[in-house]
């Protein structure tokens, strides 16, 4: 995996303004950065995005999906109809989503199989939070978010992507080490060799929590991170540019 894939989780952020005024200051020069470019932006704002970021090879996508296709279900956004517009990824089991909002692992999975489904691609985070990680219970964790989170799922390259965000670096400033990115990494790549023989080696895992322009380059070092899930750093046209280059 030559390229690294780098996603922007612009999560609650963002007036429509300050969106337009993000791609005029985007360095146009990025359309040649060899490295995938992704952006999640709010809902609403899927559509202009995907107008004014095709110029810069950037695809979009969503940071959440229902587990139903159409229906009944007020206030639920259907992966089928994000797909239709033109999304290319969707965020799924982001922590803020578990903690705040009570997803458990099983809601997720059935997300995770209906965006597959749909075609839209799945970014499945898993992480520890700093009681697990004080406890020594991070494999213990990160393998039963996998277990559960991804039971049944396509384990192949194009159909899947993992995040790995441990709970405690997200909007913290406390990033982790390269050394403690990789285990967990590795962990993650095992688990998914045991899935596919076929695929385990070339589904991207991600790593998230505190990514900056200046951390980027040594995570990329690691073999296993093949690129970055960015929240706080990628709200700025210029530091998103630097990270897309890293
Ligand atoms: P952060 O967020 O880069 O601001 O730590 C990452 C995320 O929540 O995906």
């Amino acid at each position: 995996m030559n390229k690294k894939v780098i996603v922007g989780n612009w999560k609650m952020n963002k007036s429509l303004e300050s969106i337009k005024s993000f791609f005029k200051e985007l360095d146009q020069d990025l359309v040649h950065s060899k490295n995938e470019k992704w952006i999640a932006p709010q809902f609403i704002h899927i559509k202009d995005a995907l107008e004014l970021s095709s110029s810069f090879k950037i695809k979009i996508g969503a940071q959440n999906a229902s587990s139903f296709d159409e229906g009944a279900h007020t206030g639920e956004i259907s992966p089928k109809f994000l797909k239709e517009l033109g999304c290319h990824f969707v965020i799924l089991g982001h922590s803020e989503r578990r903690s705040l909002y009570g997803e458990t692992n099983e809601a997720i999975n059935l997300k995770v199989l209906n965006a597959q489904k749909n075609k839209l691609l799945p970014i499945v985070c898993v992480g520890e939070t700093l009681k697990e990680r004080e406890e020594n219970k991070t494999e213990e964790i990160i393998l039963h978010q996998l277990a559960l989170s991804l039971s049944g799922v396509d384990f192949k390259e194009d159909s899947l992507v993992i995040a790995y965000e441990p709970v405690w670096a997200i909007g913290t400033g406390k990033t982790a080490t390269p050394k403690e990115a990789k285990a967990v990494h590795e962990l993650i790549r095992n688990f998914l060799k045991e899935q596919s023989d076929e695929h385990g080696d070339k589904i991207a895992i991600l790593y998230g929590g505190s990514v900056t322009p200046q951390n980027i380059k040594e995570l990329f070092l690691e073999k296993n991170i093949n690129g970055a899930l960015v929240g706080g750093a990628s709200l700025k046209p210029e530091d998103f540019s630097t990270l897309c280059k890293a």
